[in-house]
């Protein structure tokens, strides 16, 4: 089992970036400038993160997924040891990651982890996808920042 750099010769894992991020149009937004890392077990890609540097200070986890099959047991929580180590080597002081306010178990999961919530994107959700969406039975309207203190 490995983390590593997806290179730009391979394919982008739209199958896994799909299940944290609604369309593709939406991924292609930011995933042409953002470092895509996968987890492999076996050889195959079962996770993967995007890592995008918004300033010389903060960079953001644009999208994080592990693949249904294998979610639950702790993979999760492995990629985002491996964005802060990521983020430290950086040199960043700062780790952000949005998410929907309707998402409890991500929001959950990154509080968890020292995240805190610093901004709110109303109607982010509604403003940017074709169709409504939901989680929990509930229609996704804002988008919840949150950020890690480095
Ligand atoms: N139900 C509720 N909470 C769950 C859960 C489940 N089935 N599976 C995991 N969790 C929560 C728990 O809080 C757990 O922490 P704990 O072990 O201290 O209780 C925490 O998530 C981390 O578990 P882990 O096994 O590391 O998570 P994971 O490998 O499933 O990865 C996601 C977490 C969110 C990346 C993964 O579920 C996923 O890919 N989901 C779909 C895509 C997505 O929503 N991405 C995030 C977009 S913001």
């Amino acid at each position: 089992m490995s983390i590593r750099l997806l290179n730009n010769k391979e394919e982008i894992p739209y199958n896994l970036l799909l299940l944290a991020d609604e369309t593709i149009e939406a991924i292609d937004k930011y995933i042409s400038n953002s470092d895509i890392y996968v987890f492999e077990s076996n050889n195959q890609i079962i996770a993967v993160y995007a890592l995008l540097v918004l300033n010389d200070e903060t960079i953001e986890i644009k999208n994080i997924a592990v693949s249904k099959k294998h979610q639950g047991k702790g993979i999760g929580k492995l990629l985002l040891d491996d964005c802060i180590k990521k983020a430290i080597e950086k040199k960043c002081s700062l780790l952000t990651i949005g998410t929907g306010d309707a998402s409890f178990k991500q929001l959950n999961l990154y509080q968890k982890f020292g995240f805190e919530i610093f901004d709110i994107k109303h109607n982010f959700f509604v403003d940017n996808y074709p169709e409504a969406i939901f989680e929990n039975g509930i229609q996704l309207k804002d988008m919840i920042m949150l950020r890690l203190v480095l």
